[in-house]
């Protein structure tokens, strides 16, 4: 249960992120916990602040990133792929829950009309630790969408990836497995969460 504290934290971060919804035309606020898998070990659906993606934004400029494909792993609504999708060729969200799919797809849909970047978007049902394709460069992100065992298995994919994988783990809570599995990231920053940085040259 959320103390009152906890929900005053979060209804602040939904009005500083309100602004940004407006200006990319979408509506990305948390939807719901009541979709957590505990089996799958899914986390519940709360986007990830829109500063912390204007800091991962940073980061990439600054880094001179130029991967062609980006891929949200447990992209809910679809934030961070609206956020990004002037920066892609390919944008690739993946969502185990099927009711949170079916609406980013609705809304995905409906602005794709809208903003031509827009189309680089595509939304699957899936268990992104076994999904995403590697045969690109790609850039990751997770806003801590699961458990260890998700986690594990995905590590396991990404370190056999023959192409370039930059990772951002933001709020990342199960750090100490991702560095067991992958190495000690290049880089940790914070903006609202601690976003951890592992670059894999593949
Ligand atoms: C914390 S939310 C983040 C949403 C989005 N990345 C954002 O920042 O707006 C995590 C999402 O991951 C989804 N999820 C959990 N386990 C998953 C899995 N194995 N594969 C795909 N999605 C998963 C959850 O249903 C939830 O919607």
């Amino acid at each position: 249960m959320s103390t009152i504290g906890g929900r005053l934290r979060r209804l602040r971060r939904e009005v500083a992120d309100f602004p940004h919804d407006l200006r990319l035309g979408v509506r990305t606020r948390a939807i719901t916990s009541e979709y957590v898998d505990r089996a799958a070990q899914s986390n519940p659906c709360d986007p990830v602040p829109y500063r912390t993606l204007g800091a991962i934004a940073r980061h990439m400029t600054a880094h001179g990133t130029a991967a062609p494909r980006f891929a949200d792993l447990g992209s809910g609504l679809g934030r961070p792929l609206y956020f990004f999708a002037d920066r892609f060729e390919e944008l690739l969200g993946y969502e185990l829950a099927a009711p949170i799919h079916a609406s980013a797809s609705a809304q995905l849909a409906r602005v794709q009309g809208q903003r031509a970047h827009y189309r680089r978007i595509s939304t699957h049902c899936a268990d992104a630790s076994t999904a995403v394709p590697l045969d690109r460069p790609l850039v990751v992100f997770l806003y801590n969408p699961f458990g260890p065992k998700p986690l594990a298995r995905l590590c396991a994919r990404l370190r056999e990836a023959n192409n370039e994988v930059h990772i951002y783990y933001a709020n990342p809570v199960l750090m100490n497995l991702m560095a067991a599995e992958l190495g000690q990231p290049s880089e940790v920053f914070r903006c609202d969460f601690e976003v951890a940085y592992f670059h894999l040259r593949g």
